[in-house]
């Protein structure tokens, strides 16, 4: 017998019934135990943790309604089917009520309680599939931290996955505030090296004299001010990760060392003969298009190549509108945690229009002033939003729509918005049709011909 044969609890204190009942189940496949009456069914669903029980509604001592209760409270998810005799609908819905799936009414052939107990047994599989796949999702909403539903983010966690798992270098590039520095944080601490050190270093921020000891450190006395001997940014990475930001903006002498350093694993302190040999894993970052700066002879060709093992590439926040809304309530909860905040719909629509040039980053900065400005306030204003993102067009002001993640019924959807719009259009002109068409830049035999295919009768 397999292991999801599904085991039926039959109880019915009408002996013939419930035993030609039960062959006949047995036939066609199903694990099937007998209870005479209620008692004996409580208990034995104590024992027993069984797909489905069947229970008649009417029996002395301990009724049905006892048994589907019993059921219900220990097993959620077991699939409840009362037996109601002469079909007192009343009964049935107060069993259903208390958690049963589906009723049967005496007297009943075989062929309808299969039909009854086959269209449960599907609704429960397909219950327990769209929780499953809603829990994979929701996994896949975040890596270490980076949040992301759109379909790009979604690749990107899973690709995360991956390269997390290797000490292959990455090169990742996107527009400035796309989540660069994050992603490269998440990365190292979801990989083998997370027990070691993440340095960060950016290359635009020091001035070159200082770079080159920056990154691989000096010698006491090795150039004018290195008073000490210091440990470059390489060697505190040992066995962690570096993550070189703006590497697009290296001068072209330090390009080679950088190169060698990343070929060899391997480097001298300034002013020192010593050489010094680590286990670095590179994340480089950049938001300059470095193919272009190589076509241009500003970026070494071979550096390139060196670090551009594993490309990840950050699209900008406007080219996934989809992250906005999970970003601005995560964002609400760490600006005003506990006080579930949400945006009024007009907001989130001027939020979903603008086209943040600042990304994600400036997003968080937007919800942060909204959160200041707001006041005690739940609801987030459109007032409260930075002027630039108030001043952006909203085009043709599409209505904010969460799209849920099993998709939805565009058709039917846009059918609603029509008529709701129609309608209201109509309220506005107190049923006129002629102007409710205009303020609707329709026709008015268009109007009308809507309202008949609606059914509307005004
Ligand atoms: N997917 C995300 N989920 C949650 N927070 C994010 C996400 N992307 C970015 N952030 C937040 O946005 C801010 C900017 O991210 P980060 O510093 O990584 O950007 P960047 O790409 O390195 O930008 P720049 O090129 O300007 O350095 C950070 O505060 C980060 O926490
Ligand atoms: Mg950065």
């Amino acid at each position: 017998m397999s292991a999801d044969t599904p085991h039926l609890l039959f109880v019915d204190d009408e002996a013939a019934l419930r035993t030609l009942m039960a062959e006949r189940l047995r036939e066609r496949g199903f694990e099937v135990v007998e209870a005479e009456n209620g008692e004996a069914a409580i208990d034995l669903l104590e024992q027993f943790a069984f797909d489905v029980v069947i229970t008649d509604l009417r029996m002395p001592g301990v009724d049905g309604r006892r048994v589907i209760d019993a059921a219900v409270s220990r097993y959620p998810g077991i699939i409840g089917i009362v037996i109601t005799g002469y079909g007192t609908v009343k009964d049935a819905v107060d069993a259903i009520k208390r958690g049963a799936s589906d009723f049967i009414a005496k007297p009943f052939q075989f062929d309808e309680l299969m039909h009854v107990l086959q269209k449960a047994l599907e609704q429960r599989r397909l219950a327990s599939e769209n929780a499953y796949l809603r829990s994979q999702l929701e996994e896949r909403y975040q890596f270490g931290g980076i949040l992301g539903r759109s379909r790009p983010m979604r690749d990107l966690f899973q690709l995360l996955d991956t390269v997390a798992r290797s000490s292959s270098t990455i090169l990742m590039t996107g527009e400035t505030g796309t989540g660069k520095e994050v992603v490269a944080r998440a990365v190292h601490h979801n990989s083998p090296r997370r027990a070691h050190r993440f340095v960060a270093l950016n290359c635009s921020a020091i001035p070159e004299t200082l770079l080159e000891a920056e990154l691989f450190g000096h010698v006491r006395g090795a150039f004018t001010g290195a008073v000490g001997t210091r440990q470059g940014r390489f060697e505190q990475a040992h066995k962690g990760t570096l993550f070189l930001d703006e590497v697009g903006t290296m001068s072209p002498a330090l390009q080679v060392k950088l190169l060698r350093a990343l070929q060899e694993r391997e480097f001298e302190r300034i002013g020192d003969s010593q050489t010094i040999k680590v286990d670095v894993r590179v994340i480089a970052a950049t938001n300059s298009d470095l193919a272009r700066l190589v076509a241009d002879g500003a970026f070494r060709e071979d550096l390139f190549y060196r670090l551009n093992v594993i490309p990840i590439h950050l699209p900008p926040l406007r080219e996934r509108r989809d992250d906005i809304p999970l970003l601005v309530t995560h964002f609400l909860e760490k600006f005003a945690p506990g006080a579930a905040m949400h945006l009024s719909q007009s907001a989130m629509r001027a939020l979903m229009a603008y086209p943040w040039p600042g990304n994600v980053r400036q997003l968080e900065n937007a919800v942060e002033r909204a959160v200041a400005l707001s006041g005690g306030r739940q609801e987030v204003a459109v007032a409260d939003l930075p002027p630039e993102v108030q001043a952006a067009p909203q085009g043709a002001a599409a209505p904010f729509v969460e799209f849920p993640d099993l998709g939805l019924d565009m058709p039917t959807y846009l059918a609603a918005i029509e008529r709701d719009l129609i309608q209201r259009a109509l309220d506005r002109t107190q049923g006129n049709r002629n102007r409710a068409a205009d303020l609707l830049r329709i026709k008015r035999t268009t109007l009308v011909e809507k309202l008949k295919r609606i059914g509307a009768n005004r």
